[in-house]
């Protein structure tokens, strides 16, 4: 298969997909969003493939995130679209994968990224792996998940702090937390995720996919709308504005709450 921005390899019958936009801390564009999309529906329709690995290129980021210059010229509209596309074509699509999904935290697991991670069935860290959903820096919410997720996987109290400070994480904290549930080196994560995987593998794939639909039907909620709604009103507001362009010019926001 051919991707533009992912490599997308198959052995031992674990597919990777590897998010390739190092440059960019491989933040999340459409057409990674895209790739993935089409990479998990050839994962999805390919009996050789039992399970797959999402990580990132380059040992500095596993993703760091929406891809902010994309945000400039989006009103609520366009946010609100920007979301269920996101959830349609990617986070639902991974959390609902009939195959294991893990994520191979290998870094920067910011915002969207740190969503992605969490849309996977679960997740392996690199030491250098850190964890946050920093978009109030922006003046935006988390639009993929992230405020559901975070509290079904680490508790309200903790989500809420994460959201509201912006704070980053480091590997061991997000494993004492339950964000993530080993941490390696960064030479030693792909081998240790792929261990796991082969003896998932062994295992019978009807009763794997089982497994996670009723593992994700009891975390069902309607969140996740209420989510998507906020998230696009976020882009109708000067402060979404002053904080993304901030963000695009390296310099500090300054919000005025409105
Ligand atoms: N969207 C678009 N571009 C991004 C990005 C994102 N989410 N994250 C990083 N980049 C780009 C930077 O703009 C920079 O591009 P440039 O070289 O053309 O200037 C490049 O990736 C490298 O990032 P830089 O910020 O220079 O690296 P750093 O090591 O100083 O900081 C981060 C790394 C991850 C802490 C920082 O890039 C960051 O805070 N990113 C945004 C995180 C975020 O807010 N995510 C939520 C988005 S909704």
């Amino acid at each position: 298969m051919n991707f533009n921005t992912i490599l997308f390899a198959v052995e031992n019958n674990i597919a990777t997909i590897t998010i390739n936009r190092a440059d960019k801390m491989n933040a999340l564009n459409a057409d990674v969003i895209n790739d993935i999309s089409d990479a998990l529906d050839h994962i999805m329709s390919n009996a050789d493939i039992r399970s797959a690995v999402i990580t990132g290129a380059g040992g500095k980021a596993f993703v760091a995130g929406a891809d902010i210059s994309e945000f400039p010229t989006l009103d609520s509209k366009g946010g609100e679209a920007l979301s269920t596309l996101g959830h349609d074509k990617l986070f639902s699509k991974i959390e609902n994968c009939s195959k294991p999904v893990v994520a191979a935290v290998n870094g920067f697991a910011l915002g969207g990224g740190c969503e992605l991670a969490m849309a996977c069935h679960f997740r392996i860290a690199s030491e250098n792996a850190k964890f946050g959903q920093p978009e109030v820096n922006l003046g935006l919410i988390p639009g993929y998940g992230g405020t559901q997720r975070l509290v079904q996987l680490i508790g309200k109290g903790k989500a809420m702090e994460l959201c509201l400070t912006a704070h980053l994480i480091d590997a061991n904290e997000a494993k004492e937390l339950g964000l993530v549930n080993y941490v390696c080196t960064s030479e030693t994560l792909l081998e240790h995720t792929y261990k796991i995987l082969s003896t998932i593998n062994t295992k019978a794939p009807l009763a794997l996919a089982k497994i996670i639909t009723c593992i994700n039907a009891a975390n069902v909620n309607t969140g996740f709308a209420v989510e998507t709604k906020l998230f696009g009103e976020c882009f109708d507001t000067a402060d979404k504005n002053e904080g993304v362009d901030a963000f695009l010019n390296k310099r500090k926001a300054e919000f005025k709450g409105a």
